[in-house]
């Protein structure tokens, strides 16, 4: 049995697929269980497998007996369940997955995550998904989330009324002739030494076992649904003010004046050399950091810093790359600096809020998108990030309410960010599309 939860975050859904295969019987070596996520701080605390006594509040107290034991300050899986999983960093939006064998997969899990992508990036993802499962194979995506309208080569099926992509048995419908590149090695963090490693060293690769041996192909795999966190914090009344006059906001990108990244211009660097310009040096590490090589983007923007440390652009994706790492006291320590900067600067709120959410911090994601939005009443990407955090936070009115706010800033045009973070959708469109799936969702929820 071969299974993908992509975009695992902190592990929750792993855990929950490779309890179920325990109960049903299956031993470890009998499942392939391969948990990825972009984010390394998510994927070693998804290792560790702690769980706050809040957030375990969910598991049954028959599965908290078998598989885990209680610590100081919570829950930890048993190394036997750890057994089922093998976490690693992984970037979706990466253009081959070389750990993947084609048609080797049973299922992929891949909840929640594409909303975080433009169109094209899905689509591009869906043809990897594709060539990675078996004829026959499922993907599940999120609750709100669809390939509607996006991408017409999975068949669609629905199992106890939830509905499912399966990949045709004979053959793709509408298959394209280009090939889907899948394993030709790609420069990935895996392989490079990170603070926070990804596969530890002399792990060996597990096979890749090709065809389930628990159940038919076409049946069902049947799941416990992600816990959901248990935290209610109660949330704030939603920071926009419909109705009223949209507050023009400053244009970060476009209006730092002491160091406009948009000045070509070269820099003396030791050694007598002349380095690229800024926005070049910044281009090469966005490239580093889409490519999930966080070590030499860090690396690169902060040398950049040191040569031009007012370089707003600069120092939120340093904020971004440090979160995505999990450094997350270096990440908020810069978008403050970012604000002693421009003490409006949206964009340090914004990202400062998806720190938050990353990291588990539900109540300063709330405050800092809040902020955000205080700022900038138009920005449809803030509205749809304070609908996550409310949907977590089980604040269903308040996410409902965010996200037609997402939506009805359509009329608005969107302004792109300063800054870098992987596959943000930034279009109105593309926000407001996810918007919607996820408002129909939580309304179809309400009845
Ligand atoms: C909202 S969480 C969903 C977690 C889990 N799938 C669930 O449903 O509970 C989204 C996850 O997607 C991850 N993510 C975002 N962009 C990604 C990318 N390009 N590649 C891999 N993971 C990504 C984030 O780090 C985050 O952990």
């Amino acid at each position: 049995m071969c299974i993908w939860s992509a975009g695992c975050a902190t592990g929750e859904e792993a855990y929950s697929v490779a309890m179920v295969m325990a109960e049903l019987g299956a031993l470890a070596v009998e499942v392939d269980l391969w948990a990825t996520d972009l984010n390394l701080a998510a994927v070693e605390a998804a290792r560790m497998g702690r769980f706050s006594v809040r957030r375990s509040s969910g598991i049954s107290s028959e599965r908290l007996e078998r598989f885990f034991h209680p610590v100081e300050d919570g829950m930890e899986v048993q190394p036997t369940l750890r057994e089922y999983v093998r976490f690693e960093g992984q970037n979706l939006a990466a253009p081959a997955f070389d750990a993947v064998t084609p048609g080797s997969l049973d299922l992929i899990l891949c909840r929640n995550v594409i909303i975080y992508f433009d169109l094209p990036t899905i689509r591009a993802l869906m043809d990897r998904f594709l060539v990675a499962l078996r004829p026959g194979g499922l993907l599940f995506l999120g609750y709100s989330e669809s390939l509607f309208k996006v991408y017409d080569r999975f068949e669609m099926i629905e199992v106890d009324g939830a509905f499912v992509y399966r990949r045709p048995l004979l053959g793709v419908a509408r298959a394209k002739t280009t090939p889907v590149p899948m394993s030709p090695p790609v420069s990935s963090s895996v392989s490079t030494p990170v603070p926070l490693s990804v596969a530890p060293a002399g792990t060996p690769p597990r096979p890749a076992p090709s065809f389930s041996r628990l159940r038919p192909p076409d049946a069902p795999v049947p799941m416990t649904p992600s816990p959901r966190p248990s935290y209610l914090e109660q949330a704030a009344s939603p920071p926009s003010r419909p109705g009223s006059e949209p507050v023009r906001p400053p244009r970060l990108t476009l209006e730092v004046s002491a160091t406009d990244p948009r000045v070509v211009r070269t820099t003396e660097v030791p050694g007598g050399a002349k380095a690229f310009p800024p926005v070049e040096r910044l281009k090469q590490a966005v490239r580093k950091m889409m490519q999930s090589d966080f070590t030499a983007a860090i690396h690169d923007v902060e040398k950049l810093l040191i040569d031009e440390p007012g370089h707003l652009d600069a120092l939120l994706t340093l904020g971004n790359l440090y979160s995505l790492t999990g450094r997350i006291a270096e990440a908020r320590e810069a978008f403050a600096q970012a604000l002693v900067r421009e003490p409006l600067c949206v964009e340090a709120r914004i990202f400062g809020g998806v720190a938050a959410l990353q990291a588990g911090n539900l109540v300063e994601a709330r405050s800092e998108l809040g902020k955000a939005l205080f700022l900038e009443p138009t920005l449809a990407l803030g509205h749809y990030l304070l609908a996550q955090v409310q949907e977590r936070t089980q604040d269903r009115d308040g996410a409902r309410r965010s996200y037609r706010n997402a939506i009805a800033q359509l009329r608005f045009p969107q302004r792109p960010l300063a800054g870098h973070y992987p596959d943000i959708p930034d279009s109105a469109e593309a926000i407001a599309r996810v918007a919607r799936y996820a408002l129909a969702a939580l309304e179809e929820e309400g009845n």
